[in-house]
């Protein structure tokens, strides 16, 4: 309503994640007129610096839709005009009062909201989480907190914080974000599951011989591995995105898509998880390699890594459902850095066809001619489903072919990014796609046992060469649970 005004604070705007994805995003909202009539964006962080830089510092990486460009310089000044700066320490409540008064000017006695986005170190998340709730809440209007993730390394860190934050903020404010809950074909998984009637009864351990959630990407840790470091893949990918897609994939029918409704049945599979054990994993890391005379730096060849690190950079993990729908079912897990491809899959293999008739049509072997449907969260979004298919003629011939829906095809417009959707969501109150505490911790739950083996066993990780396919130890892992990558 045009009598409210939402205030965005992003502490840290000097951060990566700001200039890259937050800024961004809140721009392209704007840019498509989703943003509230009356909104300011604010950056906080330590270094000094005027309005004018910061608008200089962002407006490098704001961007229109390339499918309706027109107004584009126009809309920028538009928004620019309307992101200031603040520098301050996060744990000053004196600096926070001061943007207090600073917001409060821009909010014109209108009835104001505040959004606050932490993307700072976790070291400083509780305080700057009190100074913002204590110093900065809005007094007319409601105070949200995006939270970034790392939550804690562990059961314990994560609670503690939890409970730090809650010291200042109740859970209805708390808006954990994990970004990979906001991309387009992760949100679909749900529509995929219970709008077709085709999937869903094929959906279980009776149909399905296994599941596999591939994370690939083609750089490796370049100029975060201070940060990279101490967390390593495993908690910087798999306990939080790669988990939540197995939870969305394997959970039951929700009663509703409210968010409460949502996320209890994600806890609840969550729950169900058998946590992961030192011999349902393989590690790695990878190491320098040259090829035509270019050189790929190693992982330790980073000057924030210490020489002799063994943090995983590359994980791959059997998790098992212990419920009555997934029994049995192996869900593999990989995730890697400086791998040969950038790209983020859920595989999805069937079981064999009982008594197939068609074995020696096949040409190939049964075990590759089972159904197998992928759901290709990036790049390239698409879904596809392999089937066997009679080879066009009077022989009898059989071929692997695919049911294929890529959304480039399909769908002309651009698919708005991950942080952009979240945004708006907070903005709206809409809690279903943030993680709730309880969520938060059964998801330690699983992993903390491994973590906590692997740094008191000191699991030296399997070496691979930058841009490889990473380390054999994933292919042994998969095979003794029966299971070959799709994606090799
Ligand atoms: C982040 C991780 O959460 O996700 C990064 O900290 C990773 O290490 C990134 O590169 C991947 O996100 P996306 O959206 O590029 O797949």
């Amino acid at each position: 309503a045009s009598h409210s005004t939402v205030s965005i604070t992003i502490v840290g705007a000097s951060g990566d994640l700001a200039k890259k994805k937050i800024f961004p995003a809140l721009f392209a909202l704007f840019y498509d007129g989703h943003l509230p009539q009356h909104f300011t964006v604010c950056g906080y962080a330590r270094s000094k610096m005027t309005d004018e830089e910061l608008r200089l510092k962002i407006s490098g990486n704001l961007t229109c839709r390339i499918d309706r460009s027109e107004n584009c310089g126009d809309k920028m000044e538009e928004f620019l005009k309307r992101c200031f700066y603040h520098p301050g320490q996060y744990d000053s409540l004196e600096n926070f009062a001061q943007l207090n008064e600073k917001l409060k000017g821009h909010e014109q006695g209108r009835i104001a909201h505040r959004l606050f986005y932490l993307s700072v170190p976790p070291n400083v998340f509780v305080d700057a989480a009190k100074c913002g709730s204590l110093a900065a809440s809005s007094s007319t209007g409601w105070t949200r907190v995006i939270v970034e993730k790392p939550f804690g390394r562990d059961s314990e860190s994560s609670a503690q914080l939890t409970s730090g934050l809650k010291q200042y903020l109740n859970e209805d404010q708390i808006y954990r974000i994990d970004h990979y809950l906001g991309k387009e074909l992760v949100e679909n998984l749900s529509v995929l599951r219970f709008s077709n009637l085709v999937f869903e009864p094929l959906w279980s351990r009776k149909y399905i011989r296994n599941v596999q959630i591939i994370f690939a990407e083609d750089f490796g840790t370049e100029g975060r591995g201070g940060y990279f470091d101490r967390y390593g893949i495993i908690r910087d990918i798999m306990q939080n995105h790669l988990l939540q897609i197995v939870a969305l994939f394997a959970m039951e029918p929700p009663v509703s898509l409210d968010a409460e409704d949502v996320r209890n049945e994600k806890v609840k599979v969550v729950r169900s998880m058998r946590p992961l054990s030192i011999e349902d994993t393989a590690v790695g890391q990878y190491k320098g390699y040259s090829k035509d005379g270019v050189r790929f730096p190693g992982y330790t060849d980073d000057s924030t890594v210490p020489k002799n690190s063994i943090t995983p950079t590359f994980a791959a993990a059997a998790l098992f459902i212990d419920n009555a729908r997934w029994d049995g079912v192996p869900f593999l897990m990989k995730a890697g850095k400086a791998l040969q491809t950038r790209r983020t899959e859920i595989r999805v293999q069937f079981r064999h066809v009982p008594g197939n008739l068609f074995k020696r049509n096949l040409g190939t072997e049964l075990d590759k001619a089972t159904n197998e449907l992928v759901i290709r969260v990036q790049p390239d979004e698409a879904i596809y489903l392999k089937i066997n298919n009679k080879v066009p003629g009077l022989g009898m011939r059989l071929d692997r072919s695919t049911l294929d829906l890529l959304y480039a095809d399909r769908y002309s417009k651009e698919i708005p990014d991950a942080y952009e959707r979240l945004l708006l969501d907070a903005i709206a109150g809409e809690r279903r796609l943030f993680i709730r505490s309880d969520e938060l911790d059964a998801a330690w739950k699983i992993f903390t046992p491994l973590l906590k083996d692997l740094e008191r066993k000191k699991t030296a990780p399997e070496l691979y060469p930058y841009g490889s396919r990473g380390p054999v130890g994933a292919h042994y892992l998969a095979a003794k649970h029966n299971v070959k990558w799709g994606d090799v």
